[in-house]
């Protein structure tokens, strides 16, 4: 997959970035910086284009996703992390994911799949990934949800009904409000921040 890797001071993290529909892998990297200065950065491109813009699965309408697409791309994404982690001498274990609106339904994607994917996952503005599926033992995993009151695209409800579907597959999971739509505000990466120094540090 089209990435970028940045090795960081602390080669022990790695912060895995996936970016928003019509975005690329340069437009999270200020948050990461911000998130954790010091972790690797591996920042990865959509494989999937609408329009020309690039996005990590396809949908069939706004909301609406291809299932048969989303699982390929999710195991694509998956074997990604563990062929990049051999390539750059990174822990497969240690990998934190930022991800904003449709990277963050592939992150979520990835748990709902996978048995510990992932170290943690930030997740701007995600919807439910799958229904009538049985997510894997998250074992404690550190989930931050955020979330717009006011978010037309992840309502509400959807966001409640992710954060329960994690929580009980066991996924500690904290759910940050903000009173705005869909977009991601200042405040809501000062709350993502301030709750990785907490449960990553
Ligand atoms: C998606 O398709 O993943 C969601 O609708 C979010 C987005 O607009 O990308």
């Amino acid at each position: 997959m089209k990435h970028l890797f940045e090795k960081g001071k602390n080669r022990n993290k790695t912060l895995l970035l996936l970016h928003g529909t019509g975005g690329d892998e340069n437009d999270l990297i200020p948050l990461a910086k911000h998130i954790d200065p010091e972790a690797n950065i591996l920042s990865v491109r959509g494989n999937v284009l609408e329009n020309g813009m690039p996005r990590f699965f396809k949908r069939l309408a706004e909301g609406v996703f291809d299932e048969e697409d989303l699982i390929f791309r999710t195991n694509e994404l998956n074997a990604f992390l563990s062929e990049a982690a051999e390539t750059y001498s990174f822990d497969r274990s240690e990998v934190t994911a930022i991800g904003y609106s449709n990277g963050a339904n592939i992150a979520g994607s990835l748990l709902f799949h996978f048995e510990r994917p992932l170290k943690a996952a930030i997740l701007h503005h995600p919807m439910v990934p799958r229904r009538g599926v049985t997510v894997p033992e998250l074992n404690d995993l550190p989930v931050f949800i955020g979330a717009g009151m006011n978010d037309p695209i992840c309502r509400p409800e959807e966001t409640e009904e992710l954060s329960d579907l994690l929580k009980g597959a066991g996924g500690n999971v904290l759910v940050h409000w903000e009173n705005h739509g869909h977009q991601l505000t200042s405040s809501e990466v000062e709350a993502a921040a301030a709750w990785y120094r907490e449960n990553l540090n």
